[in-house]
């Protein structure tokens, strides 16, 4: 125990993103089809299973654990899975990715588990328009939750907005500034063609990372930092304000080099990657041999050696990976 996991082209793998539901409770165009099936409950990891597989993760050396979705809040008596990681010995980070629905209730008990940054999805700031992209969201509700982390003493909280051309770009300068004023970060990201969708084409929508910047440099002078996350998002700063600019660019500026993360759906498939399909089962693994943490360890190590170089998205043509993000995990 405790040698590391390093995947096939050397990374090492410190990061693991931990899907707890495909289901939420919002739709988003970019995301998920109007009408989905989501899995049946025999088929998703335990809250049990959850708890070990991830502590066989911070064994074998991963120090961040980001609990992911669809909506990770909706799943039922989820916070007894956030007071169980949050006391596995070794983690570093623990932290969630949220539409924020669920958050004035839960901020303060998420705070009490360990949270101390997160990342709630927000694409808009006109009510209409964040109920359109949603489908289901109530804009206010999300404003509300997001106000109850500040409260809570959630210390960093980082906006994640996926920019379409013809959806939302014309707020970027809109979403900034709110970011400055409620002292958040904020991410812009490259929409990734992940299932096939009917609300828009994704080729027609890509706005490049390169492109929101120098939109962004008429208003605003940003510096390059030099901050580390662990995650795929590039920061720039700007003189006086604490709030980080960043940006997901898988199409533009590629970080697959320096991927040091894997993914566990939601029915405990360990997928090595989110633009391929190689993947490991580590449900049938836990389900079978509940307490044989070296079996489930082996399996994990075992697994590394999947993992694909990078991904290679195609705009323009029919995605190649049927899986929407909600039952990827982000
Ligand atoms: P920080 O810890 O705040 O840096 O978070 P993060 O950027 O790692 O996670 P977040 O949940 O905010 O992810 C934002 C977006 O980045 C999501 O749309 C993810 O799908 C995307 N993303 C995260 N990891 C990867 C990756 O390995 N490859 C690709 N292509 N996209 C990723
Ligand atoms: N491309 C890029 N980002 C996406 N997200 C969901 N679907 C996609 C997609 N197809 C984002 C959400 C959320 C994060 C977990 O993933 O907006 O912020
Ligand atoms: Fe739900 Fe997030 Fe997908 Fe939107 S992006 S539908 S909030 S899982």
């Amino acid at each position: 125990d405790g040698f590391g996991l390093k995947d096939g082209f050397g990374r090492e793998i410190t990061y693991l993103r931990l899907s707890v539901t495909d289901r939420c409770d919002f739709r988003c165009v970019y995301c998920m089809a109007e009408e989905m099936t989501f899995l049946p409950r025999a088929k998703l990891l335990t809250l049990e299973e959850l708890t070990t597989v991830a502590a066989a993760f911070v064994d074998l050396g991963v120090k961040k654990i980001r609990v992911t979705g669809g909506e990770p809040l909706i799943r039922r008596n989820i916070m007894a899975l956030f007071e169980q990681l949050g006391r596995l010995p070794g983690l570093e980070e623990l932290t969630l990715t949220t539409n924020a629905s669920r958050l004035a209730d839960l901020a303060k008990p998420l705070r009490e588990a360990g949270v101390k940054r997160i990342n709630v999805s927000l694409d808009s700031l006109n009510p209409a328009r964040f109920r359109e992209l949603t489908r289901h969201g109530d804009l206010h509700q999300v404003l509300r939750g997001i106000e109850a982390a500040r409260s809570a003493g959630i210390e960093r909280i980082k906006l994640n907005s996926v920019v379409l051309k013809n959806r939302n770009a014309d707020e970027v300068e809109d979403l900034v500034a709110f970011a400055l004023g409620h002292d958040l970060d904020i991410s812009f990201i490259e929409e990734m063609p992940l299932g096939a969708i009917s609300e828009h084409c994704r080729d027609e929508e890509f706005v490049s990372s390169a492109e929101l910047r120098r939109q962004l440099a008429q208003r605003y002078s940003l510096q390059p930092l030099e901050v580390e996350t662990a995650g795929p998002s590039r920061y720039w700063g700007i003189a006086g304000q604490r709030s980080r600019i960043g940006f997901i660019s898988p199409h533009s500026e590629n970080f697959c080099g320096t991927c040091n993360r894997v993914r566990l759906s939601a029915e405990g498939r360990l997928l090595l990657c989110l633009g391929n399909e190689h993947a490991a089962d580590l449900r049938a693994v836990v389900r079978n041999h509940p307490n044989d943490g070296e079996r489930l360890r082996r399996a994990i190590v075992e697994a590394m050696t999947l993992k694909p170089e990078r991904h290679h998205f195609d705009l323009a043509a029919e995605p190649q990976i049927v899986r929407f993000m909600n039952a990827t995990g982000g």
